[in-house]
Formats: structure tokens, sequence, C-alpha cells
């Protein structure tokens, strides 16, 4: 397999960067079916951008009520993207997910399904948490309810826009040999494999604060592929 540049960052750069990574995949020459996986109330491309760009854009959703929230001028699939007998036309030059992957039980069939949507060439980004960042961790491990009284606690959100799932964490890992061994198992050349350390979580508690971020300075340095919090992966389906 060829190119495949592994990268580290802050989670803040994860968060702020994402719009401008995003639009220059979508700007990128010969883009023109792009696929928002897991869009639902938030589709990730304005009206705008997609009119300006010429766009054929879909959101594809597994929830008729999260496609509802989104403005009615965006065209619609409900779909779910984790399902061996997905029936969704392919021939997409992007297809990509935000926050979607950490939610999908079977992450091979998740990631296959996204193979079949693409066209040869065609790229496929994915920004979603990972482990074993300690959030993460805990959302895992604790009751579904607990886990929302404590998102209200260190993360509170309009729980209309954005309402909380349940996560799995399936394949949600940073650039470590085993995921980058899977992804490319599966067909993908990995393009780009950006972890980032660190997350917002204790920002409301001053000392956890100064604590996360002295050691997400060390882990930027030493980096440790298992401890990071978000991932973006870029993976292109290539003809041989
Ligand atoms: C946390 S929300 C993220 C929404 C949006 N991407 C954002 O960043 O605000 C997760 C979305 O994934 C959708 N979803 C969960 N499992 C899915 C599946 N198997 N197939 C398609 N969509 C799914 C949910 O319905 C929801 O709209």
């Amino acid at each position: 397999m060829a190119i495949r540049k592994v990268t580290y960052g802050k989670w803040n750069e994860a968060w702020d960067g994402y719009q401008a990574f995003l639009e220059g995949l979508a700007s990128r020459p010969g883009v023109k079916r792009v696929c928002d996986i897991g869009g639902g109330a938030n589709p990730a491309l304005s009206l705008g951008f997609i009119r300006d760009h010429d766009l054929d854009y879909v959101i594809l959703d597994i929830s008729a009520e999260e496609l509802g929230k989104a403005p009615g001028d965006y065209r619609k699939v409900q779909a779910d993207i984790a399902s061996p007998d997905m029936d969704v036309e392919g021939g997409y030059d992007l297809v990509f997910s935000k926050m979607l992957a950490e939610h999908v039980k079977d992450a091979r069939q998740f990631h296959e399904n996204v193979f079949k949507l693409l066209a040869e060439g065609g790229i496929a980004f994915h920004f979603f948490p990972t482990l074993y960042a300690f959030p993460f961790l805990l959302n895992l491990l604790i009751p579904e309810r607990l886990s929302t009284v404590m998102l209200h606690m260190f993360a509170p959100r309009d729980s209309y826009r954005f309402a909380k799932f349940p996560a799995y964490y399936r394949w949600c890992r940073g650039p470590t040999g085993r995921q980058i061994r899977r992804l490319e198992a599966l067909g993908y050349e990995i393009e780009e494999y950006i972890g980032f350390f660190g997350h917002g979580y204790y920002e409301g508690i001053k000392p956890l604060d100064v604590l996360n971020k002295w050691i997400t300075d060390i882990l930027i340095k030493h980096p440790v592929p298992l401890w990071t919090s978000y991932a973006y992966t870029l993976l292109r389906r290539v003809t041989y």
C-alpha cells in the first residue's frame, strides 16, 4: 500500500480545523457526488457551499427523526450504514462522517459499506472520538442514563440538535498498527491518519484541565496512538 501519513495534534485543532479540512476535500478537483453519513440533524456542508461548488449532496442517516430536523432543501436517504443488506446506490467521490463511527456496532460492515458507496478513486473521511481517552472509556463502561447526566454536567448542549446516542467505539482508535491493517485489509489506501490528544471536558475544573493540558503536551512530543481522544482518517478506494 502506498501513501500513509500519520500525524498528531491537539483536540481543539480537530474541532477548530474540521470545517476547513472537510471543505478542502469537497473542493478537490473531480469531487461532485458527496455523502454525509450520520449527518442527521446537522448536515456538515451548508446549502450555500453545496450550491457554489455544484455538488450532488446526500445526507444518509438511520433515523427519520434526525433527518427531519435538517432543512427540507437537503436530499436525504434513510438507511443503516452498517446493514449487511444496505441497498444504496454508490458512485460517490467523497463519503464522510462526523461523530458517527462510535455509534456503529459493526465497524467492519460500516467501513465495507462506505467502500461500496465510493467511486473508484473516491475518498472517505471520518472524524470520531477514540479510546482510550478517559471520558469516552467512561461513557462506554457506565450505564447510558448515568452518562447522559454526566454529559449535561461536563458538556451541556442543545439536546434537540445534538441528541445523545449510545456509543460502542468499535474500531474507534488512533493510528495504531492494528487499526491501519484492518482498514487496509478492506482495500483502502490510507492517505492520512491524524490522532488528536486531550479533550475539553475538564475546562470547568481548573486542576484537571491543567493536568489534561500538561499530559496533552507530553503526548504531542511522545505520541502513543492508543491514548488519542479523537482521530481523522482519510481513506481512498483504489484500483490496481
Ligand atoms: C452524534 S450524531 C452526529 C450528527 C452530525 N454528524 C453531527 O456531527 O452533529 C450521530 C448520527 O448518526 C446517526 N446514526 C447512528 N447510527 C447510524 C447508522 N448505523 N447508520 C446511519 N446513521 C446512523 C444518528 O441517527 C445521528 O444522526
